[in-house]
Parts: structure tokens; sequence; C-alpha cells
């Protein structure tokens, strides 16, 4: 193999930033005495499809992390582009410390199969089971929830996919300074939906090649 150099590329201290173009999620959890709380997500991958599951890291020193036990069930809403507000605050505030449903105005809905509810302002919302606690680290475990029941806005979607017109917030990530002072968190919007090329000639060329297994 003819390796050539990494001119083209400049090492950057980012981590995992280059794949951090992603919906946020506010997960919504209530404890046994009835404690509604949220908190902003951005650790969390969808795993596995019949049943859909999903995978969230969640801090040990969060409300969230007490009350998705307490329960064994939590709802992650996909906030809309009018939300921002809601996203940043719920990311930096505690319900410790806060009362975050009241603060925000957000509208509690009823929920399908589980026993937290769903945020009336958000595009989607998702109803988790917690079928697993996976310890991962000091600070944090990862929940994985079954997915029970999904909730989109009226006419956000067509078929399984966001529309063009559609408005989820889109996280980029925290910008830095050459200097490394922070200088915010960045959103973006959905911009063009393209269908995926399945004529390409590369793909054309070797389908119907695979070996068996
Ligand atoms: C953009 C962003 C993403 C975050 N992602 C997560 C996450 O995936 N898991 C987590 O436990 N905390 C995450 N946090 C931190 C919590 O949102 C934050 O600690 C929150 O105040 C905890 O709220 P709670 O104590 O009410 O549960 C994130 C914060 C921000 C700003």
């Amino acid at each position: 193999m003819d390796w050539q150099e990494p001119d083209m590329f400049e090492p950057v201290a980012h981590g995992n930033k280059p794949f951090g173009v992603r919906i946020p999620s506010l997960v919504v959890s209530r404890g046994k005495n009835d404690q509604l709380n949220f908190l902003t997500a951005m650790w969390f991958t969808p795993t596995g499809s019949e049943p859909s599951r999903m995978v969230v890291g969640i801090l040990k020193r969060t409300l969230t992390y007490r009350l998705i036990l307490e329960r064994g069930e939590f709802v992650m809403s996909a906030p809309t582009d009018k939300m921002m507000d809601a996203v940043v605050f719920a990311g930096y505030i505690s319900g410790h410390d806060v009362d975050k449903w009241k603060a925000t105005g957000l509208t509690p809905v009823k929920p399908s199969k589980v026993s937290v509810p769903l945020i009336g302002e958000a595009i989607a919302n998702v109803e988790y089971r917690l079928v697993r606690q996976i310890p991962f680290d000091d600070e944090l475990d990862l929940f994985v929830g079954e997915a029970l029941a999904t909730h989109m806005r009226k006419g956000a979607m067509e078929g399984e996919l966001y529309r063009e017109d559609s408005d989820p917030l889109l996280y980029m990530g925290t910008k830095y300074d050459p200097a490394g002072k922070s200088l915010g968190k960045f959103y973006t919007h959905l911009g063009r939906i393209e269908r995926a090329d399945y004529d390409s000639p590369l793909l054309k060329k070797y389908l119907g090649r695979q070996k068996p297994r």
C-alpha cells in the first residue's frame, strides 16, 4: 500500500467532535415521590433494532440518575430549534437545586406506556423502560432503555424521516479560541435532505459478490 503523508490533516484536541452534529436530548425522569425532572444529554446512542434500544450515559451526581433508578423508566425528548434556551438551561442547572419544569414552563404531556411525562413542545418523545444499568466509570453509568412508544409531532416526518422543513435542533458542540477559552456551544439547523444513490458505479460493481456468512 502506498501510504501518503497526512498533509491534508492537522492534529486537533477535539476528541469525538467530528461526529458531533446531532440532535440533543432532554432526558425526562420522575421519582417515586412524583418529582419530575429533565436534563440535557448528548452521550447517547441508538443500539439494536428489534426491539429498539437506547444507551445513554448518566452522571451519578445528577438528579436524573436517582429518579431513573427509582421508577425504572425515562423519556427522551428531541427538541425543536425553538427550545435552545431550555436545552442550554437543563444542561447547566440541576433539578437538585431548581424545579426545571416550573422554571421553563414546558408542558408535561401524558405518556402511553410509562409513567414519565412527554414534553409537549418537543418535536418527538420516546418512552423507555430501563432494561440494563452498566457500570462505566466512577462518575457515570450507562443506562439501556427499551423503546416502548414513539410520539412524533404531527407533520414533522414523512414516512420515517424528518421533513426538510421540520425544525429539530442540531447540536454541534463547544467552540474554543486558540487559548482554550470557551466561545460557547453552537447549534445548527436541518438543511438539504438527499436520498442515497443505490445506482452508484461503485456499489453496483460489488453488489451480489458478498460471501455467505
Ligand atoms: C450539551 C450537554 C450535554 C450533556 N450530556 C449529558 C449526558 O449525556 N449525560 C449526563 O449525565 N449529563 C449530561 N450533561 C450534563 C447535565 O445535563 C447536567 O449535569 C444537568 O444539570 C444535570 O441535571 P439533573 O441534576 O437535574 O439531572 C450535558 C450537558 C450539556 C450542556
